[in-house]
C-alpha cells in the first residue's frame, strides 16, 4: 500500500481525508477517539513541509443537505485544542464548479472544509464533486487517513482516485497492518471474544473466525438471549447477573473466569462488543476485567473493535494510563468488513 511515507511532502498542498464522525453531546464532542487517532498523519504531513493541508471529514447522515446540527464548529474546536500550536480556519463552503477558494495567508497550515454530507456529491461517488474541491485548492495529493469510512463508494473515498494519487495516512497504515495480521497470519492460540446485542452484526464474524481462531468466546445480550454455539471452538457465557426482574445484565464469575484463562493464553485477541449491560457500573464488572486483562498483557496481539467497546475502553484508559492494546480501530463497519475479507473501495483506490 502506497503510504504518505512514499510521498515527497515537501511544499505539496494535500487534501487530506479524515472520518471526524465523533459522537456529539451538547454540542461538544463526546469521544474525541476519531480525531486523535488523525494527529500522527497531520503532523507528519507539517513536519515534512507541507504547503498547506486541506481536511475533509463527514459528520453524521445529513443526507446531502446543510443541517446545523451535523456543523463542524465542535470538531474544528476539538481539533485546535489538539494541535494548539497550529493556526488554522474552519470550515470552508465546499467548493463549486469554477469557485476560486479564497485566499489563505501564509502561516496558516491546516484549513478544514465543511461536512463533505451536506452536499448530495459526496454519497452519490461524484467526480465533479470532488474534482471541485481538488481544483480550487489546487492539491497536489490526496491522503486516505479515514479508516472508519473507506468500506464506502463515495466521492471521498473512491471518485477520488481518478483525479489525484491516493497515498494512505499512518491511521489507515496502523489499522490495516494490525486487522490484515489477525486474519492472515495471526500468531496462534487465536482467540475471538465476541459480545454485544444483535446476533446478525455478529454471526458473519464468528462464521468466519471459526476458521482462524482457536477459541471464541460469546458474551453479552447475544449470550444471555441464548445463543447457541455450533462449532466445538465457540464458548457461551453459561452465568449470569441478574437483576431484580431476573433480566441476565452481565455474564456471572464462572464465565468471566473462563474467559480469562483463555485470554492469558492467547497471543491474538480480538475482542467486538460489550460483555454486558457495562453503561450501568454495576453490570460493566466483567467488560472491565477482561478489558483490563487484554490491556495488561504484552506478549499478545490485541485489537478491540465496535464503537461501544472501543469508547468502553478508551474511558477506562482515562483512569488507567498503562493499559496498552496493538490496535484501538477508529473503525466500526469499515474494521468489521475488513476482518470478513471485503473490498473496501477506500483501499482500493489506495492500492491502484
Ligand atoms: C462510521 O461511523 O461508521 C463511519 O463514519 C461511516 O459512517 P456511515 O455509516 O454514516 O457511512
Amino acid at each position: 500500500m502506497k503510504t504518505i511515507k512514499d510521498l515527497d511532502i515537501k511544499n505539496k498542498i494535500i487534501l487530506l481525508r479524515t472520518d471526524y464522525n465523533v459522537p456529539l453531546k451538547d454540542s461538544k464532542v463526546e469521544n474525541d477517539l476519531r480525531i486523535r487517532a488523525s494527529l500522527p498523519t497531520i503532523n507528519y504531513l507539517l513536519e515534512h513541509g507541507a504547503k498547506r493541508i486541506f481536511i475533509i471529514t463527514h459528520l453524521g447522515r445529513p443526507e446531502g443537505k446543510h443541517d446545523p446540527k451535523f456543523d463542524l464548529t465542535s470538531v474544528v474546536n476539538c481539533l485546535h485544542k489538539l494541535l494548539p500550536d497550529q493556526k488554522f480556519i474552519g470550515h470552508y463552503p465546499i467548493p463549486k464548479t469554477g469557485d476560486k477558494f479564497p485566499d489563505i495567508p501564509k502561516e496558516i497550515k491546516i484549513a478544514v472544509l465543511e461536512n463533505l454530507r451536506f452536499y448530495p456529491g459526496e454519497e452519490a461517488n461524484s467526480s465533479e464533486f470532488i474534482q471541485n474541491i481538488i481544483e480550487a485548492i489546487h492539491a497536489d495529493a490526496f491522503v486516505q487517513d479515514g479508516f472508519a469510512v473507506v468500506h464506502r463508494a463515495h466521492a471521498s473515498t473512491d471518485a477520488v482516485k481518478n483525479y489525484l494519487p491516493v497515498y494512505a495516512g499512518l491511521l489507515v497504515e496502523k489499522e490495516v497492518s494490525n486487522l490484515e495480521k489477525i486474519i492472515k497470519n495471526p500468531e496462534k492460540p487465536v482467540l475471538l471474544i465476541i459480545g454485544g446485542a444483535k446476533v446478525e452484526d455478529k454471526q458473519p464474524l464468528i462464521d468466519k473466525f471459526t476458521k482462524i481462531a482457536d477459541t471464541i468466546l460469546v458474551g453479552g445480550k447475544i449470550a444471555a438471549d441464548g445463543y447457541k454455539a455450533k462449532n466445538p471452538k465457540i464458548y457461551v457465557a453459561e452465568d449470569f447477573d441478574e437483576n431484580s426482574k431476573g433480566q441476565k445484565l452481565d455474564i456471572g464469575p464462572i464465565s468471566t473466569a473462563k474467559f480469562t484463562d483463555h485470554i492469558t493464553d492467547a497471543k491474538t485477541i480480538i475482542w467486538n462488543g460489550l460483555l454486558g449491560y457495562a453503561e450501568d457500573p454495576t453490570y460493566a464488572t466483567a467488560s472491565t476485567i477482561v478489558a483490563e486483562m487484554i490491556g495488561e498483557k504484552q506478549d499478545a496481539t490485541t485489537v478491540v473493535c465496535g464503537g461501544d467497546t472501543t469508547g468502553f475502553v478508551e474511558n477506562l484508559m482515562k483512569d488507567h494510563p498503562t493499559l496498552q492494546y496493538s490496535l484501538v480501530s477508529t473503525g466500526g463497519g469499515a474494521a468489521l468488513e475488513f476482518l470478513l475479507g471485503k473490498k473496501l473501495p477506500g483501499l482500493v483506490a489506495i492500492k491502484e
